[in-house]
């Protein structure tokens, strides 16, 4: 490189040493006297090709031997899982990076209405059909037998379902003390057009971020009304409106004037059925069943969260979202953290595969809708308009691209993240957005299995490696 980039420098010069032969072609007189100049650019032109020529062969050397010791990797099926049942292949315990020796499979969609069979229990083929491409999504009928829809829902049952999303919200304003941000600074922030005033949509997209109460325009212009928010009237904050506000003024103003279930992020009960040893049979089936499934190491699907269970009641609903975070360098994984860094400060959930199960046929409404499902384009600022909010499954579930109607014993399954084209987990997928739309009749029931996977392989690697030194009883909490 360094090389290389000396003789660029040295080309660089000789055209300001053959700045005193104007108007003439630079070589021209090569055929004829030898000129120094001439002859030493070219000697360098001839060099500089030479070199780059040298490294390109080099290169490309490398990248065979490397890319074809990666395949060898991979054909060979090992995961992180294996190693875990071979713990002297394992490498001590140090800060030496893991060798990436796994390479995850990943279900081909091959093209919407694409069917493929599959065997996943003795004497049953399923047929699991592709609903979309972005996200990866399937569908799968009778992925589950109705007694085991019965027991699922019989032993959550017995656990007990606690609310999905407590009522009373606190945390917004301390994040903002935390951060030590000033009005102006939140105004900006808000205000992505920058156009120096606050549209209803400006101050929806950012009410959004957390479980609070789910604002609707209504809501918005409502609260301007009460607070004499909007002193012009005329639906804009200005920066001097604004400024007047606190940081969770809107939310107190809502939760004073009471708040109905209906109008939070989530209105459900779940509970989490624990699937390892000794769990009941059908809860190890069901985990067994999606192993084959998804084709991951049986060590992730087993390392992964517990089934979690949620009812629905005439009227609930979830407004679209995503299962998992974006990952950035400052983000840990919540599964991974006992590996992560201590000075992470951020964590989110890692869900690679979503699972979900519906374990019984709703009356009315209560599909799964994918607001932005193969949509040409994703744009996130268009998501929320003034007048139509693509988030909201309680009004705008008909204009979402794709809705899944629960069947009993149907599993729907879907990417969360994009593969990162080396067999590991890659980017977030925007598309992978959904919610579910309210229950119209009846009640619902549906079941989630999350498989937990770390984009950041070391840490995933270092996390197994952790786990599988640890007695039981901890895997189990970890799990959690
Ligand atoms: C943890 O973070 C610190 C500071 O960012 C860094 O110096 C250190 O190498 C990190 N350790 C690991 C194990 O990633
Ligand atoms: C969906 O795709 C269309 C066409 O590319 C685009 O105009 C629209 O903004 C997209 N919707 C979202 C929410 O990104």
């Amino acid at each position: 490189m360094t090389d290389n980039q000396e003789s660029l420098n040295a080309q660089d010069k000789t055209p300001s040493g053959s700045a005193t032969l104007p108007l003439r072609p630079p070589c021209e007189r090569l055929s004829g006297h030898k000129s120094s100049v001439c002859s030493r650019s070219y000697f360098v032109v001839v060099m500089v090709f030479f070199h780059v020529y040298i490294i390109n062969v080099i290169a490309l050397l490398f990248y065979v031997h490397y890319s074809s010791g990666q395949e060898d990797a991979s054909r060979s099926r090992d995961a992180p899982g294996s190693n875990h049942q071979r713990p002297e292949s394992r490498r001590p315990p140090s800060k030496a990076e893991f060798l990436r020796d796994v390479s995850l499979t990943r279900v081909e969609g091959i093209r919407v209405g694409h069917v493929q069979r599959l065997s996943l229990v003795p004497g049953k083929v399923h047929e699991m059909r592709t609903l979309s491409l972005k996200p990866l999504l399937f569908e799968i009928p009778e992925f589950l037998s109705d007694d085991e829809c019965r027991v699922v829902m019989q032993l959550a049952q017995l656990k007990g379902l606690m609310e999905s999303q407590l009522m009373v919200q606190e945390g917004q304003e301390e994040l903002a003390k935390e951060l030590n941000l000033s009005p102006e600074e939140i105004f900006n922030l808000l205000d992505i057009n920058q156009d120096g005033q606050l549209q209803l949509h400006e101050i929806l997209t950012h009410s959004r971020v957390r479980d609070g109460i789910w604002l609707t325009p209504e809501n918005l212009r409502e609260i301007y009304a009460g607070l004499k928010a909007d002193k012009d009237g005329n639906g804009l904050l200005s920066l001097e409106e604004f400024r007047v506000l606190s940081s969770d003024a809107f939310q107190r103003f809502l939760v004073q004037r009471g708040v109905k279930r209906s109008q939070l992020v989530r209105n459900s009960r779940h509970t989490w059925l624990y699937q390892g040893k000794g769990a009941h049979q059908v809860l190890q089936d069901i985990k067994e069943r999606v192993t084959r499934l998804t084709r991951l190491p049986s060590t992730l699907v087993d390392l992964s969260e517990p089934l979690q269970v949620v009812r629905y009641e005439e009227g609930g609903h979830y407004h679209a979202h995503h299962d998992s975070g974006p990952v950035y360098p400052e983000t840990a994984c919540t599964h991974t953290r006992m590996a992560a860094n201590t000075s992470t400060p951020f964590e989110t959930s890692c869900r690679y595969i979503t699972v979900l199960f519906y374990l019984n046929s709703v009356e009315g409404g209560g599909e799964t809708a994918f607001p932005v499902a193969d949509n040409r384009t994703y744009d996130e600022v268009s998501l929320i308009q003034n007048d139509v909010d693509l988030l909201d499954t309680r009004r705008n579930c008909d204009k979402s691209n794709l809705r899944v109607k629960p069947t009993k014993g149907t599993a729907v399954f879907w990417y969360n993240y994009l593969s990162d084209g080396r067999g590991w987990v890659g980017e977030q997928d925007e598309y992978a957005l959904h919610g579910g739309c309210v229950v119209t009749h009846g009640t619902k029931w549906v079941a989630n299995k999350w498989i937990n996977i770390d984009p950041d392989y070391q840490r995933q690697a270092r996390f197994q490696q952790l786990v599988s030194q640890q007695p039981e009883e901890m895997m189990m909490m970890a799990s959690v």
